[in-house]
């Protein structure tokens, strides 16, 4: 440790985390540059902050602020409102923004969910299908939409390797840009010390979806974004194959709202479901999780019976850049959610690495949501959950490849079936978005007394 930066291990000793530099006599030259880097991007003086929150409770909301948010129908749009997002769109004002850090640890896929082959008939990956939305609008609205895709530590690699040898999926290369969020360490939950893996390497993860809003800022990317024209980002999860991205209906709604933050919500199908609710909170819009529900909210009804808190979030949000400005700067920034669990590492002191039984670990993270409190002016609109939203998240059940992959089928079947096409029941049918955007492409390109009785892809 003796031979560690002088300056480094004053640092470290000042907040009692020394520690950490166990074993840096055994590390190699670039080991040693690479963590002592790492380390200069540590924020102890936050980190003791947060440290010091580890006994407040998790959930401070009351629930007698709680009341419903109002809910428009995606349905009901005038041809006004279309047009307006529509001429957003060929402005080039909206960037699409797939947010692909996480590590997907239910499903339990060895590489990044976007890689996931979920298309079921093409087999196409959640990133292909996703980029090939882009291009479709791209070519629908004569302009080159910004695909930005956020990635973590974890993800990042894999992804531009899986972009590069796909050749994007058929975009140009510019229209992609990747930034990276940040990480935060996990500290020892009885001492407030950070965590190793292994001797120079710190125990950390990507610092939760909130974490996109603030790389966005801080890589520079949001004001590039405006000195292009962008003036509204997309946001969405890349485990949600059924995305209707940018739909001009939504887009307009927005726009004419001079709306901070809008969200697509989907109705709760029952009281326990597992799904954050979009509601006011002290008058504000907010979301309060599954988790945090007090079961007379959860099974609240209204006077036609239906469920008083049925908004359930899709995490498709369109924020205006403006907005996404002022909470990434200063006072209004997010703030970090702490969550205690069984975290493995390396103790310096036995040199063994530890597999804990009970929660040992604090980790931190951000939450995109908690922006949503913080707009002045907010929309949220109903859609209907079988065309768009089926998240991919479990290795079998409820949101499992076979699920996800039966909803896609089921959606493009209906569509298909709309269109006139004669579909026999549990075949597997796509369409893919560069054959057909919208169900009035679909329309006029499906030739009259079509009949889908294979697995069939429409490309
Ligand atoms: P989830 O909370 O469902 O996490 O993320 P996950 O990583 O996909 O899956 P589990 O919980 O480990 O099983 C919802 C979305 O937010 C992204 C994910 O990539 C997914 O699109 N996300 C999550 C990030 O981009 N960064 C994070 O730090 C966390």
């Amino acid at each position: 440790m003796t031979d560690a930066p002088a300056d480094l291990l004053t640092r470290l000793r000042a907040h009692g985390q020394d520690h950490l530099l166990t074993g840096w006599a055994t590390l190699s030259e670039s080991r040693r540059t690479a963590f002592a880097a790492q380390l200069e991007r540590v924020d102890f003086a936050e980190l003791e902050r947060l440290y010091a929150r580890r006994g407040e409770s998790l959930s401070d909301f009351d629930p007698a602020s709680v009341t419903p948010i109002a809910v428009e129908d995606a349905s009901a749009v005038d041809a006004t409102t279309l047009k307006l997002g529509e001429d957003c769109l060929r402005r080039g004002e909206v960037a699409v923004l797939v947010v692909a850090g996480g590590q997907g640890s239910r499903l339990g896929f060895d590489k990044p969910k976007g890689l996931f082959p979920v298309g079921p008939v093409s087999g196409a990956s959640l990133f292909r299908l996703h980029a090939e939305k882009v291009a479709a609008l791209s070519r629908k609205y004569g302009v080159a939409a910004p695909m930005l895709v956020m990635t973590s530590a974890a993800t990042t690699a894999d992804t531009r390797a899986f972009f590069e040898e796909q050749h994007y999926f058929g975009l140009p290369r510019g229209q992609v840009t990747f930034f990276e969020q940040g990480t935060m360490p996990a500290l020892d939950a009885a001492t407030g010390k950070l965590l190793l893996t292994a001797p120079g390497e710190l125990n950390h993860s990507p610092n939760g979806h909130g974490g996109t809003l603030t790389a966005l800022a801080d890589t520079g990317l949001l004001a590039d974004l405006k000195g292009r024209g962008v003036r509204h980002i997309y946001y969405f999860q890349v485990d949600n194959p059924l995305v209707d991205l940018a739909a001009p209906g939504f887009v307009g709604r927005h726009v004419a709202a001079n709306s901070d933050a809008s969200t697509k919500v989907v109705f709760k199908s029952r009281p326990d479901e597992k799904v954050g609710v979009l509601a006011l909170i002290g008058g504000v819009c907010g979301i309060v999780e599954y988790s945090d529900l007090p079961a007379e909210l959860a099974d609240a009804r209204d006077a036609d019976g239906e469920l008083l808190h049925r908004a359930g979030n899709t995490a498709i949000h369109l924020f205006s850049v403006a907005f996404l400005e002022r909470v990434t700067q200063g006072a209004e920034r997010l703030a970090f959610h702490l969550a205690r669990k069984k975290v493995p590492y390396y103790d310096p002191a036995t040199g063994e690495t530890v597999q804990p039984t009970v929660e040992n670990a604090l980790k931190f993270e951000l939450f995109v949501f908690d922006a949503l409190p913080l707009a002045e002016r907010w929309l949220t609109v109903r859609v209907n959950r079988e065309d768009e939203f089926a998240p991919l998240k479990n290795a079998t059940g409820a949101d499992s490849p076979v699920a996800v992959r039966a909803a896609i089928s089921d959606f493009h079947a209906r569509r298909l079936r709309a269109a006139g096409v004669e579909v026999a029941g549990g075949v597997p049918v796509e369409v893919a978005a560069l054959f057909a955007l919208s169900d009035a492409e679909l329309r006029a390109k499906i030739p009259a007394g079509t009949r889908v009785v294979v697995p069939t892809l429409f490309e």
